[in-house]
């Protein structure tokens, strides 16, 4: 699909130049001499790394000391220093050796013209929809998938994957013919994975995304079930749209890690509008204590708004009134994804 084809609502930050524009206000003034000592550190990660591939040496060793070494300068250096340590990067002869890795280079490529797609996420889950894809890569290309799709941010995403599908089928344990709502549903993978769509015991669950693509294939993979797809975006959801009933439960993942705080605040109150009395509202997001983030950035071109459990907690206080509700933050096993959840009283 060519990058013109989809329409981006603009209210998730899912493409380079949405991110600038949000991160327009920051100052962009470095001091020219602290710039250059970080290019000479930076210079020498990433040699260090072309060395080791020229080398022969273990492909998992490189990445996985090159992504930790990216997120320790990422962290140090500052915003506006990291913004041109990418740059520099980019340009890095390293470069070719992590782009024979499907899973960076899906990211980078972006097939479907932004950041995050679906068989994006369908490369780190595993899914046999990838595996044409992964098998078709360079050995070395594969031997770097071997790391990244273990990387502690993959697993976390896998492991979503698993409490989506557990969160619904504990609605359908709560609800008769439960109704839910995926809002940003991609290619609904949770689905696969749910025992309350396999025993029939959901009365509908739409899936919602702007990308006609993933809407596609949701409805061929699903026919016959309950999910019904449907194209829509967040800003449509905000301006009350779709006449789309309530839920006992309604969810997003995959989203908020694109979303500024203004407009997740405004997503979670739209929700809660959708949600039944007794029914719960569930959001993820990739956390900051992510190591992966500075390899995301700088070989991968997927930046993402990473949020600490405050944070969370600091969407949902601006959401809702908590005498209303009860809420919860959590933690997925490894620390990589946070969610919130939030329960409607009955
Ligand atoms: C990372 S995928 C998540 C897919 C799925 N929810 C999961 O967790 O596996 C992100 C999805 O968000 C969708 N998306 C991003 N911004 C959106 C917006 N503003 N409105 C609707 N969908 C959006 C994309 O099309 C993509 O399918």
């Amino acid at each position: 699909m060519s990058r013109g084809a989809l329409e981006l609502d603009e209210q998730s930050l899912i493409t380079a130049k949405l991110i600038r524009r949000y991160n327009g206000g920051a100052s962009h003034q470095t001091a020219e001499s602290n710039l250059e000592e970080w290019i000479i550190q930076m210079s020498f990660v990433l040699d260090v790394a072309r060395q080791g591939f020229i080398n022969g040496e273990p492909a998992g060793t490189i990445v996985d000391r090159l992504a930790g070494r990216l997120h320790d300068i990422r962290r140090n250096a500052g915003p506006d220093i990291w913004q041109q340590l990418i740059a520099f990067a980019q340009q890095h002869p390293v470069k070719e050796y992590l782009m024979q890795d499907p899973f960076t280079r899906w990211s980078v490529e972006k097939p479907r013209g932004y950041s995050g797609d679906a068989s994006l996420l369908d490369i780190y889950y595993k899914h046999p929809a990838a595996r044409e894809y992964i098998e078709a890569s360079t050995p070395l290309g594969q031997e770097i998938y071997a790391y990244t799709s273990e990387a502690a941010s993959s697993v976390a995403g896998r492991e979503r994957c698993e409490i989506l599908a557990r969160t619904v089928d504990e609605a359908a344990d709560r609800a008769e013919n439960a109704e839910i709502l995926a809002i940003a549903c991609g290619h609904m993978r949770e689905g696969e994975l749910s025992k309350a769509l396999k025993e029939n015991r959901l009365k509908r669950w739409i899936g919602l995304d702007q990308d006609p693509v993933s809407v596609g294939f949701v409805t061929r993979d699903h026919a016959g079930t309950a999910i019904e797809a449907m194209e829509g975006n967040v800003k449509g959801l905000l301006r009350r749209s779709y006449k789309i009933g309530t839920f006992d439960l309604v969810y997003a993942s995959g989203l908020y890690d694109y979303l500024p705080r203004a407009i997740g605040v405004r997503l979670m109150q739209r929700a809660m509008e959708l949600v039944k009395p007794g029914g719960e509202f569930l959001f993820a997001n990739f956390s900051d204590e992510i190591t992966t983030d500075g390899y995301m950035e700088a070989f991968m071109d997927w930046p993402l708004l990473l949020r600490s459990a405050d944070d969370m907690w600091d969407i949902i206080n601006g959401a809702v009134d908590r005498n209303e509700v009860d809420a919860e933050v959590f933690y997925g096993e490894n620390r990589n994804i946070v969610y919130g959840k939030v329960r409607k009283r009955g």
